[in-house]
């Protein structure tokens, strides 16, 4: 059964959807780097073992890195699954876990990577947004994408309620994912990103609209 850690920096409402999913691996382990994070609560409530790694509390981003990848060997890890982890990685980090990291980004990437997301597509005044579950690569939020939820922005959408409807998406395209990595449904190799035993050329979509 493949062993899955999750890392978080907020409330875990990804992580929420991952413990209910009933996957066909198991989380053995949540990571956050901040203390008060609600992300934490969630884990000891499904009775799932929690680490916090405080970045603050490191000299750089290496040996902050270093830290939290003892911690995944430690508990033997598989897939590392970005949950609301709000921090980048170093490349040595990634390097170590290619093809066994996931992260999920709140737009239709490669459209609006980095921050703000939901602001900057009622400032184009874009007709779809939604999330994108991907690889995790040295270059912030390019790596291959393997599942989009996407919906039709509203003209009364605001930035709250874009993010709660990504939200609704993220719930379901997440627990998709890592189930479909644990299945083996989708593999990762050198030569690129297999879907069911096909290589992948587009990301499989879900539609809100
Ligand atoms: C999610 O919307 C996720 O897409 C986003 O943080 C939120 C975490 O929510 N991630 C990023 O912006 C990463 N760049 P959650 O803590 O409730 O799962």
């Amino acid at each position: 059964m493949i062993k899955i850690a999750v890392l978080v920096s907020g409330s875990g409402s990804n992580l929420q959807a991952l413990i209910d999913a009933n996957l066909s691996g198991q989380i053995v382990g949540v990571i956050s780097n901040k203390p008060e994070a609600y992300a934490l609560e969630r884990a000891k409530k499904a009775g799932i073992q929690t680490a916090v790694i405080e970045h603050k509390q490191y000299p750089n981003r290496e040996a902050f890195d270093d830290v939290m990848h003892q911690q995944l060997l430690d508990w033997d890890v598989d897939l590392v699954v970005l949950a609301g982890f709000m921090r980048i990685l170093s490349a040595k980090f990634v390097k170590a876990w290619e093809g066994k990291m996931l992260n999920i980004h709140p737009s239709l990437l490669p459209n609006y990577k980095g921050m703000h997301t939901h602001q900057r597509v009622l400032n184009t005044g874009d007709v779809l947004h939604g999330c994108t579950v991907h690889y995790v690569t040295a270059e912030l939020d390019a790596g291959q994408a393997l599942a989009q939820g996407v919906l039709k922005v509203n003209l009364h959408d605001d930035v709250n309620s874009l993010a709660s409807r990504v939200h609704v998406l993220e719930h379901v395209i997440y627990p998709q994912v890592v189930e479909w990595i644990c299945t083996g449904t989708v593999q990762y190799t050198k030569q690129g990103v297999l879907y069911r035993g096909q290589a992948m050329q587009k990301p499989v979509q879900f539609c809100k609209l």
